[in-house]
């Protein structure tokens, strides 16, 4: 026997003799004696239970201190960022004394944000919106594990990402953020998001609630908008997404919504969100987007941040003088309780960790290629054949080196930082234009690997026309940049953009146009390109996912979650309206101040009311660049045998099939015409299925119809009505080809 082991088996010995003669508490006797003391630790009992019992324990301080945020660095001075914060935008100091922990959040759109400035690394997603044009639920729930997971790894027990604002406004410089025009679609698919997120024990959010649809003097605008309207179009959304996901959180916007702030809105949070969808979670302010005490509690607010203005020592002393009453005070608590205790943070709390770089990375690659649509595929110009191709000219800006994300609060940093950088300085900062370093040009050699792959960056039109003249394909990598805080002029290309792909596709009848943008743009050049792809903003293995459709490893799937319109003569407002200057601060220190009282506010009237995205295009009887659904594949698929049956749902049933040679998967679409006497605009979207077909492969797919999708809300009656009538049920490939149609009665 080793000397070695002889000493461990010696002290080994000595454990078992100490542990059975002096009594060391077990770790189940540990844990039994907790919840003796403390009984909501009992994971048996309900978290309102939970909630409950806490707050009976709770003095009126460690009530207040559950109510606020602790500040934010770069917003000091409304109060300093409290030392045990993790980093990120919000920090809620918890109750040690009875075992309740911080809230620590993290903004976490298309991955966890700030992790540059806080030494660690996170990964980054396709956007929002690219991952609404996979219509897929089950990647949905993958996109939102991947983020709860490596919020947890960093140390965070709250996401704040979950952002569903219709695409109301193409212009919105968070269209990016956000998942499309429709609220079925989008609604679906947040929940899904979400869904992933909390299952990982992370508290999940949705937002911005409600009508924060464009970005232009978002903290003084007031929305004017119709009750139905926004019930059918913005807060369905969010309606179906928490329905479809519990998230335990719902932040409160910026702007107005006819004539209140959202976070002081007892129409939006006590009348709809609390009562009508029994959300029992709770509402937190958009960072300084809180602008009273009484108020904002007595419509809802539950949680200030990032600071105290509000709901700190005035609120304990509106509670104490009476004006704020103590059960008003005790619900807001326990919502946030019950909040902590239903997503397990209490139960599970986050252990720290590396994130899993390579597990992250073939993730957001995968979801890219699910997310790409191909918008134009002219004489089968792709997939490339990489084994008949001599020469290649990739172009465009930054295209050698990487890929642009979206800005703003949702930013993830890039690993090494921005591509577009030298080495050592690419640290990122507010509405920078960030390229992740993900290289098309790379990407495209390491598959064309018998071609000769040559760059330009487009900076010179004329010279890029000239490499692409000599190439057998070109490829132009376009760019739309997209920040929070800020509205697009317009949907064109910026820079030079439109100018190189017209000489591009003038020196090459093979020119191929690959955007990566937030949201729509106008193409006076589409006519003159044969394909045209559009990525998004693809995340961290971006290029590699591109190249992966081009050369037909992978065959595109997606579909457009927007419209994208001819022009902005299209849209409904010409132009996004502007706050006159006096409505607006100025960057000085004591901004925060003016904002807490409340910019004086100017108007919108969304008076396309509840014809949003492609309900107004077809209202209106205007055509459109490329219409909401649509997206090409290397196969085809055609529609037959619809048969409806009207049920509890209502159950839509048709068959389709492959008729290309490839194997793919097709999102088929069913829409509703409802009867004349529902003023309805002609059709909307009321459910989908995701079909994967092998070559020549026939499947039949059942889609069941919610009836509250095929009602409308009648603001009399203050519930949704389905209006007895002629319906019609239309399906197809996208919301422009809908071969299949079927006319039944209802109820
Ligand atoms: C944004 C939110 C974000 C918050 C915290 C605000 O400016 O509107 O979406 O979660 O900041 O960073």
């Amino acid at each position: 026997m080793s000397p070695r082991l002889i000493r461990f088996l010696f002290y080994r010995l000595c454990f078992v003799v100490l542990a059975t003669t002096v009594s060391i508490p077990s770790y189940s006797q540990a844990a039994k004696k907790s919840s003796i003391n403390r009984p909501w630790m009992n994971a048996g009992l309900s978290p309102d239970e939970r909630a409950s019992l806490v707050l009976k324990e709770m003095t009126l301080d460690e009530k207040i201190s559950l109510l606020h945020g602790t500040g934010m660095k770069d917003l000091s001075p409304i109060s300093p960022l409290a030392k045990g914060s993790n980093g990120g935008a919000g920090y809620v100091v918890g109750v040690p004394r009875l075992g309740i922990p911080d809230i620590q959040m993290s903004d976490a759109a298309y991955g966890v944000r700030e992790s540059g400035k806080n030494g660690r690394y996170s990964t980054a997603l396709p956007s929002d919106i690219a991952a609404a044009a996979s219509w897929d639920l089950e990647a949905a729930h993958e996109y939102g594990a991947l983020i709860g997971r490596e919020l947890r790894a960093q140390g965070y027990n709250m996401s704040l990402g979950g952002g569903v604002n219709l695409t109301r406004e193409p212009r919105n410089g968070r269209t990016f953020e956000y998942l499309g025009e429709d609220p079925i679609l989008a609604g679906k698919m947040v929940g899904a998001v979400m869904k992933g997120e909390q299952a990982q024990h992370v508290i999940g959010d949705l937002k911005h609630y409600a009508l924060n649809d464009q970005e232009s003097g978002r903290k003084a605008v007031n929305v004017n908008i119709d009750k139905r309207s926004m019930r059918e179009s913005d807060l369905l959304a969010f309606e179906i997404g928490l329905r479809e996901s519990d998230a335990a959180a719902v932040m409160c916007s910026y702007n107005r919504v006819n004539g209140d702030y959202t976070c002081e809105n007892s129409y939006l949070l006590a009348d709809v969100l609390k009562k009508d969808w029994n959300f029992q979670g709770f509402v937190l302010s958009d960072w300084q987007g809180a602008h009273s005490v009484a108020k904002a509690s007595a419509a809802g607010l539950d949680h200030e941040e990032p600071g105290e203005i509000f709901y700190g020592s005035a609120m304990k002393a509106a509670v104490q003088s009476g004006k704020v009453p103590l059960s008003q005070l005790d619900d807001h608590v326990h919502r946030i309780l019950r909040s902590m205790f239903a997503t397990g943070v209490i139960d599970d709390p986050p252990q720290k960790g590396v994130v899993d770089v390579e597990q992250g990375l073939a993730i957001a690659q995968r979801l890219e290629e699910q997310s790409i649509v191909l918008l134009k595929n002219e004489n089968s110009q792709l997939p490339l054949d990489a084994s008949k191709i001599a020469s290649v000219a990739v172009i465009g800006p930054h295209a050698d080196v990487g890929m642009i994300s979206g800005a703003g609060s949702a930013q993830v940093d890039p690993p090494g930082g921005n591509a577009i950088m030298p080495p050592g300085e690419g640290a990122t900062h507010w509405q920078d234009h960030i390229w992740f370093p993900t290289s098309p040009l790379r990407e495209i050699r390491a598959l064309a690997s018998h071609a000769k792959v040559q760059f330009d960056s487009g900076a010179d039109a004329m010279h890029a026309a000239e490499l692409a003249r000599n190439a057998d394909v070109a490829i132009v990598f376009a760019y739309q940049w997209e920040s929070e805080d800020m509205d697009l002029d317009s949907l064109a290309l910026p820079e030079n953009q439109n100018e190189i792909i017209e000489k591009v596709a003038a020196a090459n009848p093979h020119t191929i146009v690959v955007l990566e943008t937030g949201t729509a743009v106008t193409m006076p050049w589409v006519n003159k390109v044969s394909a045209i792809v559009e990525a998004w903003y693809g995340g961290s293995h971006g290029a590699r996912a591109v190249a992966r459709v081009l050369f037909g490893a992978v065959n595109p799937t997606a579909k457009l979650p927007m419209t994208f319109p001819r022009s902005e003569e299209d849209l409904p407002h010409r132009t996004v309206v502007k706050p006159p200057d006096a409505s607006t601060t100025h960057g000085e220190p004591d901004d925060w101040k003016i904002i807490a009282r409340g910019l004086p506010p100017f108007q919108i009237a969304y008076d396309e009311g509840l014809k949003v995205g492609y309900k107004w295009y077809d209202a209106e009887h205007k055509q459109v660049l490329f219409p909401f659904g649509f997206g090409l594949s290397y196969t085809t698929y055609s529609y037959s045998e619809l048969r409806v049956t009207r049920g509890k749902d209502v159950s839509v049933t048709f068959k389709v099939t492959n008729t290309g040679s490839r194997d793919g998967a097709e999102i088929a679409e069913v829409y509703a015409a409802l009867p004349e006497a529902a003023g309805e605009p002609p059709k909307r979207l009321v459910g989908w299925s995701k079909v994967k077909l092998a070559a020549g492969e026939s499947k039949e797919v059942t889609v069941l119809v919610d009836r509250k999708y095929l009602s409308i809300f009648n603001v009399e009656r203050d519930a949704w009505q389905l209006i007895p009538g002629g319906y019609t049920l239309l399906v197809g490939g996208s919301s422009q080809d809908l071969p299949l149609k079927q006319s039944f009665e209802l109820p």
